[in-house]
């Protein structure tokens, strides 16, 4: 492990500092988080399922919230009179994304380090907002730009290596903010359960310790992709699956979820068909577009719902929107392998 960006946190990172030397933050900071918990369809006869709709936020995901608390704490830990802060990481999706924005809005270089199978559309962005990109091979996935960007932190240690997957900014983020305001919305009524997709875990692991400080028997479940379950042996292959979340490979465990808790975190797998397909019919039944680790985690949920009463409510994480692209393709597996809510 490495200790340098192991930055114990009391809390959320504090953005005073962020705000006050980069004011143009001000109004992405009072659109960030205060999500919608909104009731989606759930099981007859089981608990409701109640989803985090992480869309609105001002880049459109929830990684707004933690890209956000690392750039605070990078802010806070940068001594200004050695440098400029120049921020580092391995992101292939919505993390790189809000971090690019940031950089661009603040002057600040990002650095990231992406996989070469990266949509056209998301590098388009990414290089729009000024970002340096590092492309590895798809084939090596997470562990394989994490030591890409380890390397280019050795050759140039000016670079600030956020290393989401062990910067404890980004669980307390999730313990102090999203996890309370999930407390604040349910108003006093209990969650039974709690179901999130595993990229870095943080999302997982912060809400988890927020929620089960008011009910010490809610039940945890994570999501993982079927080509890439959490805890796999198998290297990556580079096989498609839901974007956002998946095992490392090689056995390796996301940090942040093998200690959460004294037992084992069950884990519901969820194939790319079957997300797109989910994607597809969570519109046709409701008009709201979600993305494929929020699909995947609806059906989790209902999984877990199934087994509560109807007086139990289970929370999840719908993290994005999604493309349209995607959930035109979730048509035709939606006719094959058909509904969640049925
Ligand atoms: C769409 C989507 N869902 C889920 C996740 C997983 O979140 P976490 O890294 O907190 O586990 C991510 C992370 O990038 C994501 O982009």
């Amino acid at each position: 492990m490495n200790f340098e960006i192991f930055n114990p946190q009391q809390g959320a990172p504090d953005p005073s500092k962020a705000l006050e030397m980069f004011p143009q933050l001000v109004s992405f900071y009072h659109a960030l988080g205060n999500t919608p918990l909104k009731e989606v369809p759930g099981p007859a006869g089981g608990a409701r399922i109640l989803a985090k709709m992480e869309s609105t936020n001002p880049f459109g995901s929830v990684k707004d919230r933690t890209a956000f608390g690392m750039f605070c704490d990078a802010v806070n830990r940068h001594d200004f009179n050695q440098g400029p802060l120049k921020l580092l990481d391995a992101s292939g999706g919505n993390m790189g994304r809000a971090l690019a924005m940031l950089g661009n809005l603040c002057d600040i270089p990002v650095h990231l380090v992406i996989p070469d199978s990266s949509p056209d559309t998301l590098v388009n962005t990414l290089r729009e907002a000024n970002a340096e990109l590092t492309l590895v091979d798809k084939q090596h996935f997470l562990l394989g730009m994490i030591a890409r960007a380890q390397e280019i932190k050795r050759q140039d240690p000016s670079w600030m290596l956020l290393a989401q997957h062990l910067n404890l900014a980004n669980v307390a983020v999730h313990q102090h903010q999203t996890g309370q305001e999930i407390l604040r919305q349910l108003a006093g009524a209990k969650a039974g359960g709690w179901v999130a997709s595993v990229g870095t875990g943080g999302t997982l692991s912060g809400v988890y310790a927020a929620l089960v400080s008011e009910n010490p028997s809610l039940k945890v479940q994570g999501t993982t992709p079927k080509e890439m379950p959490f805890a796999t042996f198998s290297p990556p292959d580079g096989r498609g699956k839901y974007a956002g979340a998946g095992g490392m490979g090689f056995g390796f465990r996301q940090p942040f979820i093998t200690r959460m808790t004294r037992e084992e975190v069950p884990f519901c797998h969820v194939g790319l068909e079957e997300a797109l397909s989910a994607m597809y019919e969570f519109y046709q039944l409701t008009g709201i577009r979600i993305g494929g680790s929020s699909a995947a985690n609806w059906k989790s949920a209902y999984q877990l719902a199934r087994s509560l009463g109807p007086d139990e409510r289970v929370i999840t994480m719908f993290a994005d929107a999604g493309s349209d692209s995607d959930r035109e393709k979730g048509e035709v597996f939606y006719s094959r392998l058909g509904p969640v809510h049925a």
